[in-house]
């Protein structure tokens, strides 16, 4: 893909995406994980120090090499068993209804095939199992949904193939998970960018 969306885009991630206020709204999401975990779009690894202690195996999805590379040490420093099940959140590894909690920051914009992705999510939690969701996606304010319109190309090609259009809930609710929590609302940063849908949605049994 080249050296920018390969080699530097990790790196300027792990750097943007771990202020005071994301670093917030991370340990905000994380609370209540439990159990077998899967994070998918793991990518460096910010979320870890914000995993709770009743987390007691970590499986995670990421395909990009140097962001694992960056994740190293932080899951140096956790106690839970970690294995990489994958690289492609769209096409999980794992057997259905296997996995207490998925975790997703920041990814569902990224995977190319979310609703695949979304519909893997559901075919791998157990019942009652909960997609934990901290995402960035459409607006729903028109002069800002139109910035998003405008912006969305040029955005795409240089942020990994971010989408900042994807209406995050609608594609949650849509995979047949039920949105328990939703926080939305604007983060800090360009209105076109932050605009945040954090909460959590669970396999009904
Ligand atoms: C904006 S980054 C967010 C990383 C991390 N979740 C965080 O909160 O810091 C998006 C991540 O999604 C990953 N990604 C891209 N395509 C993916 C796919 N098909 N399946 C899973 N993850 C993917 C990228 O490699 C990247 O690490």
């Amino acid at each position: 893909m080249g050296v920018w969306t390969d080699h530097v885009f990790p790196r300027v991630v792990d750097r943007v995406l771990r202020t005071p206020e994301v670093n917030a709204r991370r340990a905000l999401v994380c609370g209540g994980l439990h159990g077998r975990l899967l994070e998918i779009g793991f990518g460096s690894g910010l979320n870890v120090r914000h995993y709770p202690a009743g987390v007691t195996e970590i499986l995670i999805v990421e395909p990009s090499a140097v962001a694992l590379r960056l994740a190293k040490p932080r899951l140096a420093a956790v106690d839970a068993p970690v294995t990489q099940v994958g690289v492609d959140g769209a096409s999980l590894e794992l057997p259905d209804e296997s996995v207490d909690c998925v975790l997703s920051t920041y990814t569902l914009c990224t995977i190319p095939e979310v609703t695949d992705a979304l519909e893997e999510v559901h075919r791998v939690l157990k019942p009652n199992g909960v997609l934990h969701f901290l995402e960035h996606g459409r607006a729903p304010t028109e002069s800002v949904r139109r910035w998003q319109r405008r912006l969305h190309p040029a955005h795409s090609r240089i942020a990994g193939g971010c989408n900042i259009e994807r209406p995050i809930d609608d594609l949650i609710s849509a995979a047949g998970l039920v949105i328990d929590e939703l926080e939305t609302g604007y983060g800090d940063g360009p209105r076109p960018l932050s605009y945040l849908y954090r909460g959590r949605a669970s396999r009904h049994a």
